[in-house]
């Protein structure tokens, strides 16, 4: 077990290159399902997630290899075995093999998912979805079993716009007979990433991107080569690392319009940005103002980032209130933050910081993904040197975390912990 260890005060400065969209990847490895011959996928980030979901098609007899970027995936030999437990716990997107193996093979089994605890999260829009197109779907001893005798196209309204309900009943849709039309569809562009390779393999969809998705269910879905689109999270994390330690950093092999809701707050609080057609540089003045900050489904602000801008506000002059409206729990970041020095308060689903503490370096938990990078951001900021474990939760979302922050001039390093880190660390 290791624990990431950084010096805070550097200034950053220099150019960082953007990895493969995560929440792509967990969904694009799942749809190679539905093919029937070769899926490449290209540009895919280093990431534990990554390898938990190839792993997992091996599981089922697919055939998986992968260099660390470019993964090809033979499903012909993939059968409808359950995944009831083991690795399909570990993360939350494993729910998208219900949604392709009911594509595919019209049954599936699968354990309930994982991943970040963020409170409850429900998967009955899901469900709602699968049901729909005329599966039966039963929970039994904590794995989902979904069976159909045909799959129908059906018009479904979600009730609550959700990225992986949507995807899913995608997936699930594309070789069901006749049209699905999914209203209140979410709009993320990983949606359309998944979209695209779809339609690289045969299935016929429309209106992506928008709240109505249109699918025509076709027979067959072939093999494509796909490239995976940047992860839009992961450059608002170093945009929001750069607002907070950067002079002056470039961000490469980025797509500026999906971050859009990131960069006006960002400016708002005075930061200076320039974007190019797959480049933003960011130049940070030495102070920064507050700013308030809702979460919303994209366009909007992303729930991902707010962890980390709750970070950086920590410096600003004022305050900020930060109010999450899609998780109501994602706020374990805070009593460490805190502990470095920070004034944040949480009354409801808002974070209250008031602003321009000195941090100074702790010994704190990543407690999910986003929180562990609201912490690096608060390590980069605070005096003296902060050690993060829960490295677990970052290392399945960021790709070379370390590397990319020592070629901006951060000091960052890892550590063994020692025994007696490690049971503290699991008592906490
Ligand atoms: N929801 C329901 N019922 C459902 C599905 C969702 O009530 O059946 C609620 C959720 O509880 C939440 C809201 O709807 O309050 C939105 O959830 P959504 O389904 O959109 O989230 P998700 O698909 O589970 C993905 C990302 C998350 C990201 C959210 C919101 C992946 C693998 N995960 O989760 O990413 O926060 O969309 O944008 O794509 C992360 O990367 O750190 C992460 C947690």
């Amino acid at each position: 077990m290791q624990k990431l260890m950084i010096e805070g005060g550097h200034p950053l400065h220099g150019s960082i290159h953007i990895s493969g969209a995560k929440n792509s990847a967990v969904a694009l490895i799942p749809a190679a399902v539905l093919a029937d011959s070769v899926v490449s996928i290209e540009n895919l980030p280093t990431i534990s997630d990554v390898e938990t979901l190839a792993s997992l098609l091996e599981d089922i007899g697919g055939s998986v290899s992968y260099d660390g970027s470019k993964m090809d995936i033979d499903p012909s030999s993939i059968v409808p075995t359950p995944l009831p437990n083991g690795r399909v716990k570990s993360l939350r997107a494993s729910y998208y093999m219900m949604g392709a193996m009911l594509g595919k093979f019209k049954q599936a089994v699968i354990g309930l998912p994982g991943g970040c605890n963020l409170g409850p999260r429900p998967i009955d829009q899901h469900i709602k979805g699968f049901e729909a197109l005329g599966a039966k779907v039963t929970n039994e001893q904590g794995a989902i079993y979904l069976h159909a005798e045909r799959l129908t196209g059906a018009r479904i309204y979600l009730d609550v716009v959700s990225v992986g309900a949507t995807i899913n009943i995608m997936l699930a849709a594309v070789k069901a007979e006749g049209r699905t039309t999914i209203e209140n569809a979410a709009k993320e562009p990983e949606i359309i990433d998944v979209a695209t390779i779809l339609s690289s393999m045969g299935a016929k969809i429309k209106g992506v991107g928008t709240d109505i998705i249109r699918i025509d269910g076709v027979e067959q879905l072939n093999g494509c080569v796909h490239s995976i689109i940047p992860d839009r999270i992961e450059a608002g994390t170093y945009m929001i690392a750069s607002a907070a330690m950067g002079r002056e950093v470039m961000m490469n092999n980025v797509i500026p319009d999906h971050l859009e809701s990131l960069m006006a707050k960002l400016r708002e609080m005075g930061v200076s940005i320039e974007t190019a057609d797959e480049q933003v540089r960011i130049a940070t003045p030495s102070e920064i103002t507050s700013v308030d900050i809702k979460t919303l489904v994209y366009p909007g602000f992303a729930t991902d980032l707010q962890q980390p801008v709750t970070a950086l506000l920590t410096r600003a002059g004022g305050t900020s209130v930060v109010t999450d409206t899609i998780y109501n729990a994602r706020f374990r970041h805070v009593d460490e933050l805190n502990r470095m020095g920070a004034d944040v308060k949480v009354e409801g689903r808002s974070a209250i910081i008031n602003g321009r503490s000195s941090l100074q370096g702790a010994k704190v938990k990543a407690s999910d993904l986003r929180a562990g990078a609201a912490l690096v951001v608060a390590g980069l900021m605070a005096e003296g040197v902060t050690e993060i474990t829960g490295l677990e939760h970052i290392d399945r979302g960021y790709e070379d975390l370390e590397e990319k922050l020592l070629d901006l001039g951060a000091r960052v390093w890892r550590e063994e912990l020692t025994s007696s880190e490690i049971q503290q660390v699991k008592s906490s």
